[in-house]
C-alpha cells in the first residue's frame, strides 16, 4: 500500500510539473471544483504580505498561479494593478468573484494560461510566485525567472514564497525539490530579503531581482 501511494504521488507530481498543459489544467479544475483547496481561501496575515507591502506601493503586480485570489483580495490595497494568472479557470471564476466582493474588481484582472508559457503583456513593479514556483519542473527555474524578470520594470522586484518542509510540525525535515528551488533563487539573483518562518510547513519568502553587471555572466 505504501508502495503504491508513494508511487502515485511521484506520477502526479510529475505530471504537475512535466505534464501537458491539457493534463495540468483538468487537474487544477478538479481540484478547485470540488473545493478541495477551501482550508487555503483566509490566508490573511500570511507572512508573505508584510514584505509584498514593502514594494507594492502604487505598483503594478503580476501574480503567477494566483488561485482562487487570496494575493488580490488579502494583501495591502495599496498597489495599483494587479494581474493574476492561473492554469485553472475554476480558481480564476473565484478569484474574480472574490474581488468583486472586496471592492477590487476594478483593479484585479485575471489571465488563464500554463506560466510556462504565458507571456505578459506588460511590465511589472512585482512578480510573485507563491506556492507556485513548486509546479516548475526542477531544470527550468532558472529559466524560467529570468524569462520572467525581462518583465520588470526598472528597480522592480521577484517574490517567491515556498514551504520548505512538510506536514504540520514547525520541525518539519526540508523537502529537497523546494530547498533545491530555493538554492537556485539565492544564488543566481540578488537577494533583498530573504526570511524563514518558524511556522507549520517553515514558510521561506525571498525577494530577489536579478544580477546587472558582469557577475550576471557567472
Ligand atoms: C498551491 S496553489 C497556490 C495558489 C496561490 N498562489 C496562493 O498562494 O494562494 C498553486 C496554484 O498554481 C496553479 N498552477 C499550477 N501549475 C500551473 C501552471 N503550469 N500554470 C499556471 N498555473 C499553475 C494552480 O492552478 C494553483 O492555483
Amino acid at each position: 500500500m505504501y508502495i503504491v501511494d508513494r508511487t502515485a504521488r511521484f506520477v502526479r507530481g510529475f505530471l504537475l510539473s512535466y505534464g501537458p498543459s491539457s493534463v495540468k489544467k483538468r487537474f487544477w479544475d478538479k481540484e478547485y471544483s470540488q473545493e478541495k483547496w477551501t482550508f487555503a481561501y483566509n490566508t490573511v496575515g500570511d507572512c508573505v504580505y508584510p514584505h509584498l507591502e514593502r514594494y507594492t506601493k502604487n505598483a503594478a503586480i503580476l501574480d503567477i498561479g494566483c488561485g482562487s485570489g487570496n494575493t488580490g483580495t488579502e494583501m495591502a490595497g495599496h498597489y495599483r494593478s494587479y494581474l493574476g494568472v492561473d492554469i485553472s479557470e475554476a480558481a480564476l471564476a473565484k478569484a474574480r468573484r472574490r474581488s468583486q466582493e472586496c471592492g477590487r474588481g476594478d483593479k484585479n484582472s485575471f489571465a488563464c494560461s500554463d506560466f510556462l508559457t504565458y507571456v505578459p503583456p506588460s511590465q511589472y513593479d512585482v512578480i510573485l510566485f507563491r506556492e507556485s514556483l513548486y509546479h516548475v519542473p526542477l531544470g527550468r527555474v532558472k529559466e524560467t525567472l529570468d524569462r520572467y524578470s525581462a518583465y520588470l520594470k526598472h528597480n522592480g522586484v521577484l517574490v517567491v514564497r515556498l514551504f520548505a518542509s512538510s506536514g504540520d510540525s514547525p520541525n518539519g525535515k526540508d523537502k529537497p525539490r523546494p530547498a533545491a528551488m530555493l538554492r537556485i533563487v539565492e544564488t543566481k539573483f540578488e537577494v533583498l530579503e530573504k526570511a524563514r518562518y518558524n511556522l507549520p510547513g517553515q514558510p521561506i519568502v525571498m525577494v530577489v531581482r536579478p544580477i546587472m553587471g558582469p557577475e550576471a555572466l557567472s
